[in-house]
């Protein structure tokens, strides 16, 4: 096991890509905010397939949260992040300040257009802009070939397919890690109390319930929200939507078709969790 180079500074992550680029290396990146599970090892596990150099970025971006409560609770551990990327050959951490990633008016922020409105977009107002920068800013620094992104935060990955088309950055897509009841691993899981963590594998169960109904035959769009709200509300969490929607653009899809996604976001005792399944029995 060796301890992969922590860069701190910009300036540092610079140097070390290039002298990698010059000696024929080829890059993939893992953007994170952190709090490594095993969904991050997952997409670690992805980039040593694509390239011979694997870069993990460790920075809770402050421009993508719409609650300063959400950012000031975020679960942040350096130290055991840098332990996981050391057990999985990551050869570097980016784990930068706020300023070095915002120099003050150096960065350009980007606008996602329509994608970004809905969903995700509408219940986190500025979200997909501040995600779009940071991924950009990263890259900027980074000079990765190849970047690895979690399939659960399936609009953020249509967002940064969209924003990176034709900048030479392939977007790579991993699948979902669950856990053996079927929530997905997500960073936010730790703030479950017990009840709520019982109660939140109400969503990836509506998210199959709804898949079977639509496997066997009901095409309306709104009998199936209703289905996946019902199953959600009954377990005593809070929907902020539940929808079916085509996987590039995100937009509504009705009738839904295979290869569309059930999207939804829950709150479940004061955690908000977001989840997905593609119609693809
Ligand atoms: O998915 C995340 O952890 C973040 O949104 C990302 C892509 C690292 C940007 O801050």
């Amino acid at each position: 096991m060796t301890d992969p180079s922590v860069c701190s500074t910009a300036a540092e992550m610079v140097s070390l890509s290039r002298s990698w680029i010059a000696e024929g290396h080829t890059i993939a990146v893992v953007p994170t905010m952190g709090a490594l599970h095993e969904g991050h090892v997952a997409l670690i596990l992805e980039a040593h397939q694509r390239a011979d150099r694997v870069v993990v970025t460790v920075f809770v971006n402050p421009t993508q949260f719409d609650r300063p409560t959400d950012l000031d609770t975020y679960p942040r551990d350096l130290a055991a992040d840098l332990a996981t990327c050391a057990a999985e050959g990551v050869h570097a951490v980016f784990a930068p300040s706020v300023t070095e990633v915002y120099p003050e008016g150096a960065v350009t922020t980007v606008d996602p257009g329509p994608i970004a409105e809905h969903l995700e977009g509408e219940h986190r107002p500025g979200h997909f802009s501040g995600v779009a920068t940071v991924v950009l800013r990263l890259f900027e620094i980074v000079s990765p070939q190849v970047a690895m992104f979690g399939e659960k935060d399936a609009q953020q990955l249509a967002v940064v397919r969209s924003v990176c088309e034709g900048n030479g950055v392939d977007i790579v897509g991993v699948t979902t890690v669950r856990e053996p009841d079927g929530l997905a691993r997500s960073s936010r899981n730790v703030h479950l109390d017990p009840a709520s963590r019982q109660a939140a594998t109400a969503l990836p169960s509506a998210l199959r319930s709804v898949s079977d109904a639509w496997a066997s035959g009901q095409r309306a769009a709104d009998e199936l929200r209703t289905l996946g709200r019902e199953i959600i509300e009954r377990a005593g969490g809070e929907v902020d939507y539940l929808d079916l929607v085509d996987a590039a653009t995100f937009q509504p899809s009705n009738p839904p078709q295979r290869g569309d996604l059930i999207v939804a976001a829950a709150w479940f005792g004061g955690v908000r969790l977001i989840d997905n399944l593609r119609l693809d029995p």
